[in-house]
């Protein structure tokens, strides 16, 4: 079975042009007015295509599409939601091979015994509240209606009154996710690292999910005057907010393992201004690995970190994990699904791990789970440069149509 590629970069295109950012890139957060548009655009497909759509009190949608049996379902998709300025085959590629997967069943009329069921996850880049896959975290039960009051925007807002502002029912009951319900979950998405562009391989079957810390960091100093106090009787938290940026990098690249990242990409300063040393500095560092052990080495390292630059710079330091998940490896059954396909169509394959997370990896808990992916031209995502050719995300979406007849039909 083949899916059509046209059909597909249509819908890819048409929900890229959903964005806050014309011109500069996609920027779709969840619960914004970007947001409402996409999702009435998919709700009127779902209905055209007579799915059984139902939402949860987060906003994850879901749109089933029945089987001969009322066996446990086929979950398939991704999300919709962006980074700020980022790209438009993030999350979406996902969501369009999933519709495109139904609709080619639908209309081949092919027989499947188990329902499939669409999944778009809600705020999955963690865009408002720097927590990631928080729609995903709800549907296993990691976070209820209560952790949602408690997580807030840089507004203070709170997830929990975001969410219910947007139109949706919140206070109703939280389903978790079940066994009997969803047998397994296959997850399409842009590689968003440079692997597969670079060896010219069309689709990757993921082996294995990187976990991932958010750690939270604030460095108390002294505000004063810029100009007249002297630089020995300063206590700038920025300069110490550097160097611990600076030691973060050093870490990751030098002394965790070869697998290790670590990233600052957000920062605070109190109260912003040019000719006023700081009062306080707030930063954000993302760090993950595949393995682990080497999360484990940047968290004891970190804070280590923090604590010598604070006490030498006479500072105060501050240092939480707001975020984490651990590392997954994917189903073997369904990778070995996966791989025949792709051997059956004579599609160039290889087996490649994720350095971003994703909602598969959340479900990864409770259920199989698997991955594919597509490359990422010159390895480029969450920015505006993010391309990936058509060409080969129809063959992605062959690997996924085919995957699910399989496993439907087990
Ligand atoms: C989400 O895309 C992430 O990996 O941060
Ligand atoms: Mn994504
Ligand atoms: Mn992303």
């Amino acid at each position: 079975m083949e899916s059509k590629q046209d059909r597909l970069k249509h819908e890819i295109e048409y929900l890229g042009k959903l964005t806050s950012t014309s011109g500069e890139g996609c920027t779709r957060f969840s619960y914004s007015k970007e947001d409402k548009k996409a999702r009435e655009y998919l709700h009127k497909i779902f209905e055209e295509l007579n799915l059984e759509v139902s939402v949860d009190g987060i906003g994850n949608i879901r749109a089933k599409f029945h089987g001969e049996k009322d066996l446990p379902s086929i979950m398939i998709g991704s999300h919709i939601d962006t980074v700020k300025n980022g790209g438009k085959f993030d999350g979406v590629v996902g969501v369009m091979s999933a519709l495109e997967t139904i609709r080619i069943i639908k209309e081949k009329g092919i027989k499947i015994k188990r329902p499939i069921e669409l999944i778009v996850f809600a705020e999955e880049e963690g865009s408002n509240f720097g927590v990631t896959m928080l729609g995903s975290k709800y549907l296993i039960g990691y976070l209820d209606k209560e952790d949602l009051k408690e997580i807030r925007n840089d507004k203070n807002l709170s997830a929990y009154d975001m969410i219910k502002d947007f139109g949706l029912e919140i206070e109703k009951e939280q389903k978790v996710i079940n066994k009997e319900e969803v047998e397994c979950m296959i997850e399409t998405h842009v590689e968003q690292g440079g692997i597969l562009d670079t060896k010219n391989i069309p689709v990757g079957i993921v082996d294995a999910i990187a976990g991932m810390k958010t750690c939270k960091v604030v460095v108390k100093g002294t505000s004063n005057h810029a100009g007249s106090t002297p630089m020995d009787l300063r206590q700038d938290p920025m300069t110490g907010a550097a160097e611990i940026i600076l030691g973060v990098e050093k870490l990751a690249k030098e002394e965790a393992l070869d697998t290790t990242v670590g990233t600052v990409g957000k920062i605070f300063s109190k109260p912003n201004s040019t000719n006023v040393i700081p009062e306080q500095v707030e930063l954000y560092i993302d760090t993950r690995d595949v393995k682990p052990d080497g999360l484990e080495f940047m968290i004891k390292e970190i804070n280590k970190l923090i604590k010598n630059v604070c006490r030498e710079r006479k500072l105060v330091g501050e240092f939480i994990v707001i975020g984490e998940n651990d590392s997954v490896i994917l189903s073997k059954e369904i990778k070995e699904t996966i791989e025949k396909v792709a051997e059956d169509k004579n599609y160039n394959y290889m087996k490649i791990n994720s350095g971003a997370v994703h909602d598969a990896a959340m479900l990864a808990e409770i259920l199989d789970v698997g991955m594919i992916f597509v490359p990422s031209i010159n390895g480029k995502s969450h920015c505006p440069q993010e391309l990936t050719n058509y060409e080969d995300i129809k063959k992605g979406c062959d690997l996924l149509i085919n995957s699910v007849i399989e496993l439907c039909n087990k």
